[in-house]
């Protein structure tokens, strides 16, 4: 990673795939009789939806949705806006939410207000990562991988200014 500062993984690819089996098994308890509609907000969720599907045996749609809150660094600016809307119908369908992290949760909490007007059977939410205490709007995670510090993370589809999103394993940005 070419930052000024050293690098430092936060979780390794292997602990990553160890909480995604984890998730991926909790999900199929929860999921199989329900063929879901699974939503990734792009574009961060995209590596962890992708390997998170392929764990999951039972038949499901997915669809992606690409909302714009960051103003391109590490602070959320507020304001979410739909950037490219779902193609599929959200009414009566058995909805998972895929994020890569929650943090302020104020990107989260606009899309289940905006899904839940679509009236769903069910809405739930997985993120990879889960950074409470940053929680500025309360949002409740029914499906965690991690709950990481107040720290910045980069890695496994997470990005800084747009970088990083392909390393594999998950790093922390230092000089937050
Ligand atoms: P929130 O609206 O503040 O909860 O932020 C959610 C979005 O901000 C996530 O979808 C991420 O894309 C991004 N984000 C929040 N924290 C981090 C981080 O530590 N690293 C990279 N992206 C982050
Ligand atoms: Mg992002």
């Amino acid at each position: 990673m070419n930052t000024q500062s050293k690098p430092r993984i936060l979780f390794s690819r292997v602990e990553v795939e160890a909480a995604v089996r984890r998730l991926a098994a909790d999900i199929t308890r929860d999921y199989q009789d329900k063929h879901p509609l699974v939503i990734g907000i792009l574009k961060g969720s995209f590596i962890f939806m992708a390997d998170l599907i392929r764990f999951l045996d039972f038949p499901l749609e997915v669809d992606f949705i690409r909302l714009s809150s960051y103003g391109g660094g590490k602070q959320n600016s507020g304001k979410v806006k739909v950037e490219q809307g779902l193609r599929s119908q959200v009414k009566g369908r058995d909805i998972l939410v895929i994020e890569d992290i929650v943090d302020t949760g104020i990107t989260t909490a606009f899309l289940i207000g905006y899904l839940q007007q679509k009236d769903p059977t069910s809405l739930k939410l997985c993120s990879l990562m889960d950074k409470p205490s940053r929680r500025k709007i309360p949002v409740n995670v029914d499906y965690s991988g991690f709950i990481v510090p107040n720290k910045f993370v980069v890695g496994y589809g997470l990005d800084y200014d747009e970088k990083y999103r392909n390393l594999p394993d998950v790093y922390i940005v230092e000089g937050d």
